[in-house]
């Protein structure tokens, strides 16, 4: 037997007990007379104890050789300590070892394994099961478990059944690039990978399935982000014969259940937000609504007097900063080269100090009296002792350079604290979006997503300004979850794929399987997926998936440790059928 009891289980109570325990030497301090060693396993550490007086001369001259992380078992007493430690849930006791096997030896650890380690981010990935030792992401691991299967419970006793989608699937369109698979036995043929389970599990619910859920493995080739690695991981969800407010209450209900059992935060019910409503006080389809500065738009108190910057501009909008008038002139002269940062892009940026005898200063005096800057201080909520920052634009870039501002203000101000949750709904986001680029319109949420009732007429005339029955769940400015009621009819469908550019052949080619289904008695449904390492990382009061992930990617997409993607040689391209052309 390996051992009696973990690392972390030792307590006054089993003093004098004889007891094995197996794990990894952490730490050794050696006084001459006596070596401690602190063993280390997942549940803990536990002091040993070697001595002059008590261990044998050889044990003693052994285990002194011993170098960090090398596993070791040992046999030995519970004895109390002398000097204890209150950090340690074991420190009232330490085991006085009267046997001790290698079961391996280590190398010198690259970096320290400890909390606060030397270690860099590139070296911790390249040894990420060394880093997976330490307390900060050991914990990370852990807590995503405790999400996963609450998430698995709660689901499970609402009635959804648990059903697994394929990997090699044909394109699945969310916005992203494929990762594809080229088949061997198929010669010219790829899979992808899928970029969620979407038609499968609309499939499901054609048949009958009524209610799934899958925690599921998701591939998306696009940039990357803190909050966006390339396979990452979706609570996936349908529900057959619901509108769009069941799904709301259903998945509303699993995350007060998450927020309750793992947080112990209750929160009645969550506030809802049309997407159009979102743009114009924040700026955003991912409102944080945990702090104010909500914006005020000053087209009407601040256009047609001299200023031809506002004159000029669609929008312009501004917000307050609480307590901002503190701000020295350097501090706002920072704030306005991080708005004009390439980042952001903004070319300016207005500021109005509310002076705390009630009069204003700002950085336009020259064409706004007191008057209208009491104006502009009505508008965005400002009171004495705050700042109002103003910038101007087109409307959409404004809004999220505002935006960035916003969030940027919040994180300084430290008003973005990781122990507050504000949940809600962002609703009636439009159907489609145009791409800039192209100049042709693509679905917003994806092309499934039915418009609102009675709008299906109004994408012939203006097709953004049509709403889809979709919805996301943000929670403190991240978005955690999306989704939508579907299409659930071939000609409905057929209509879509008409306005996102698809002739009927090609979507025959490319979907012909779901429109088939569609004809062969479809419920009305719909459903949502959450973005299951954002949940975690946010719950966990971060925002970096990549430390709720064992074995993330970096930026590059590579995963530093296996050294992927790799080369592959050219007899496994041949029977592939595939030649590579690098030149
Ligand atoms: P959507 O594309 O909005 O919807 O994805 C759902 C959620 O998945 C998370 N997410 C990501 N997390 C980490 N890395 C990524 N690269 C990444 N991309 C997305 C987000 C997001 O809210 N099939 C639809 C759902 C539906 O309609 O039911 C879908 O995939 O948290």
């Amino acid at each position: 037997m390996y051992r009696t009891h973990t690392c972390g289980e030792l307590r006054l109570s089993h003093t004098d007990k004889n007891v094995v325990l197996s794990g990894w030497i952490s730490k050794q301090r050696d006084k001459g007379f006596v070596v401690w060693i602190d063993l280390r396993d997942r549940y803990g550490i536990t002091q040993l104890v070697f001595d002059e007086e008590r261990t044998s001369t050889d044990l003693l001259e052994n285990t002194r050789k011993l170098g960090r992380e090398t596993v070791i078992q040992v046999k030995g007493k519970v004895i109390e300590r002398a000097s204890k430690n209150p950090n340690l849930p074991t420190g009232d006791i330490e085991v006085l070892v009267t046997e001790l096997t290698v079961l391996n030896e280590a190398l010198l650890p690259p970096f320290t394994i400890e909390d606060e380690t030397d270690g860099g981010e590139e070296l911790r990935m390249q040894y990420r099961y060394l880093d997976i030792r330490r307390n900060p992401v050991k914990n990370n691991l852990i807590f995503r478990h405790k999400v996963t299967m609450e998430v698995r419970k709660y689901l499970s006793d609402q009635g959804f059944i648990e059903v697994e989608t394929p990997y090699l699937i044909k394109s699945t369109p969310e916005g992203a690039r494929d990762f594809l698979v080229p088949s061997r036995m198929n010669e010219g043929q790829f899979y992808a990978l899928p970029q969620s389970p979407q038609t499968f599990k609309q499939l499901l619910m054609v048949g009958g399935m009524d209610k799934y859920f899958q925690i599921v493995k998701c591939f998306r080739d696009e940039d990357l982000r803190a909050d966006r690695q390339p396979e990452f991981t979706q609570i996936d969800c349908e529900m057959a014969f619901v509108e769009q407010e069941d799904v709301l209450n259903a998945f509303e209900g699993l995350t007060k259940h998450l927020l309750k059992e793992i947080k112990g935060v209750e929160i009645e019910s969550f506030p809802r937000m049309t997407f159009d409503d979102a743009m114009k006080r924040y700026g955003n389809d991912k409102p944080d609504i945990r702090f104010g500065m909500e914006f005020g738009e000053l087209n009407q108190v601040a256009q047609h007097k001299d200023f031809n910057v506002f004159n000029s501009a669609e929008l312009v909008v501004g917000l307050s900063v609480p307590g901002g008038n503190a701000f020295t002139r350097k501090e706002i002269d920072n704030l306005i080269d991080w708005v004009k940062r390439p980042q952001v892009g903004a070319k300016g940026m207005v500021y109005c100090r509310c002076n705390d005898d009630g009069s204003y200063k700002s950085s336009v005096d020259k064409f706004y009296d007191q008057d209208d800057l009491a104006h502009w201080a009505k508008v965005t909520g400002a009171e004495t002792g705050d700042l109002i920052l103003v910038l101007s634009g087109e409307t959409n870039t404004t809004r999220s350079q505002l935006s960035a501002l916003r969030m940027e203000l919040a994180e300084r101000l430290g008003l973005r604290k990781p122990d507050e949750f504000a949940p809600l709904w962002v609703v009636d986001f439009p159907l489609l979006e145009l791409d800039g680029e192209t100049g042709h319109y693509h679905a917003m949420h994806h092309p499934f997503t039915s418009p609102k009732p009675g709008q299906l007429e109004l994408l012939d005339q203006d097709p953004g300004a049509v709403r889809a029955n979709a919805y996301d769940l943000v929670l403190n400015g991240n978005e955690i979850g999306g989704g939508s009621i579907r299409i659930h009819d071939k000609e409905t469908q057929a209509i879509m794929f008409k306005h996102l550019g698809f002739t009927q052949e090609e979507a025959k080619a490319q979907f012909g399987f779901l429109m088939d289904a569609f004809q062969y008695g479809a419920p009305p449904h719909g459903g949502i997926a959450f973005g299951l390492d954002r949940l975690v990382a946010i719950l966990g009061g971060q925002e970096t998936i990549r430390d709720f992930i064992a074995f993330p990617k970096n930026n590059s997409g590579r995963d530093v440790m296996i050294d992927a993607p790799a080369t592959i040689d050219a007899a496994q391209l041949e029977e592939l059928h595939l030649k590579l052309d690098l030149e």
